[in-house]
Parts: C-alpha cells; sequence; structure tokens
C-alpha cells in the first residue's frame, strides 16, 4: 500500500494510513480519510476526531484489545476534503483490511463512510444508530466523531447513538471477545446478535489485489 498510486493523492500524502488495532478486532471504525496529523504519523485517528472517539470507546466499555480503526481513504486529501475518485481507487485495499480483520460489527463514521458501504442513498441522520446487515456483519452507522465539534444538535446525537451501541455491544461480543480474541462470525441477525434491520446486501467490496 505504501507504493499505491491508484490515485492522484499519491502525490500530495505524508504516509500511507492504514489501521490502528489489535490483529483480530471484534468491532471496526471505518473513518473517511486521514486528516494532517494522521499524514505525519501514519496512524489513523490520532488527531483531535481520534481522540473524541477514544473517549466514547472507553465510555461504553469498549476495550483497546477490542476494536480498530480504518479509513475509507488511506491518504490525506487536500483540504481534508472527501474524494470519491481516491474512494473507489481505495476500495480494493479497504476489502482486503475488512476480509483480513474479519470483524463481526463495522460501525461507519460519517456519512462518506457509510456511502462506501450502502448502495442507497441513506442519509446518514436516518441511518445512525440503527443497526443494518452488510454482508454477513453487523453494520452500525455513525455520525463522525468532528462533526460533534461543529454542532451542539451533532453532539447530541453521537452521545445518543453511542448510548444505543453501548446496550447493543454485549449481544454482539462473543465469550472470547474480552480476551481480544477472535469470535467465529455468526450471522447477523441469528440469535444472541442484537437486532438487525434487514435491508438489501450492501455494495460488495471487491476482493484484494
Ligand atoms: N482521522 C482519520 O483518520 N479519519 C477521519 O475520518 C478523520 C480523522
Amino acid at each position: 500500500m505504501r507504493e499505491c498510486r491508484q490515485c492522484a493523492l499519491a502525490d500530495g500524502r505524508g504516509r500511507v494510513v492504514v489501521y490502528r488495532g489489535p490483529p483480530h478486532p471484534w468491532l471496526l471504525f471505518v473513518g473517511e480519510a486521514p486528516g494532517r496529523s494522521e499524514d505525519e504519523e501514519g496512524i489513523p485517528f490520532v488527531g483531535r476526531a481520534g481522540r473524541i472517539l477514544e473517549e466514547a470507546a472507553t465510555s461504553s466499555g469498549l476495550r483497546a484489545t477490542e476494536w480498530g480503526v480504518t479509513n475509507v481513504i488511506m491518504c490525506r486529501p487536500p483540504k481534508n476534503q472527501f474524494d470519491r475518485h481516491a474512494a473507489l481507487a481505495c476500495r480494493p485495499w479497504l476489502g482486503a483490511k475488512v476480509a483480513s480483520l474479519a470483524p463481526t460489527v463495522l460501525v461507519t463514521l460519517g456519512a462518506n463512510a457509510l456511502e462506501s458501504f450502502l448502495p442507497e442513498k441513506l442519509p446518514v441522520s436516518q441511518a445512525a444508530g440503527v443497526p443494518h446487515a452488510w454482508e454477513g456483519r453487523v453494520l452500525f452507522p455513525m455520525l463522525h466523531p468532528a462533526a460533534t465539534l461543529h454542532s451542539k444538535a451533532f453532539a447530541q446525537r453521537w452521545k445518543k447513538d453511542w448510548q444505543r451501541l453501548g446496550e447493543l455491544l454485549p449481544s454482539w461480543r462473543g465469550p472470547k471477545d474480552l480476551e481480544g480474541e477472535q469470535t467465529p462470525i455468526s450471522p447477523p441477525g441469528s440469535e444472541g446478535r442484537g437486532a438487525v434491520r434487514a435491508l438489501p446486501p450492501g455494495r460488495i467490496l471487491p476482493p484484494a489485489p
């Protein structure tokens, strides 16, 4: 990935930003694209948005061994503007990452991350806080943590959706997850895995390059 030149972002990037977390998290956050701090360090969510995410995760009882974080775009877009062409170019990498980490639950952060997984144009305001079925996994959309810095209403919604996620976590977490080990994936909607709203399957990520 460090040598990828599939899109124009390769010219302006400092580092390719791939993933932070354990080898087999059962919950994977998927953000939009690296910002300045991430581009410098080569690690996702190390800036302000990352601190908001960490705080929410810790408060809801998630342990560092249970979750990881990546982005739909792995190189920093100029002016931090989401670049759909780059998202498309990055998709095989994201597909490979999701397949190798094999999380039970995917939590998309923000509208652009959500759009990369669900084919229908579902507004994030409508989709957030509701579990969806996606490719044999649970997809739980949320607002982007940075949104909470811009509006009180978004901050309240973030809190509310985290409460819901906190309620659902125990039903998705397998018996071994607390030890940081991987649990076999049960199809979403099966007994004991929380209520998953049935939706048409999301866009299929292409196979690994
Ligand atoms: N940092 C990231 O890595 N991704 C985002 O979406 C925002 C900040």
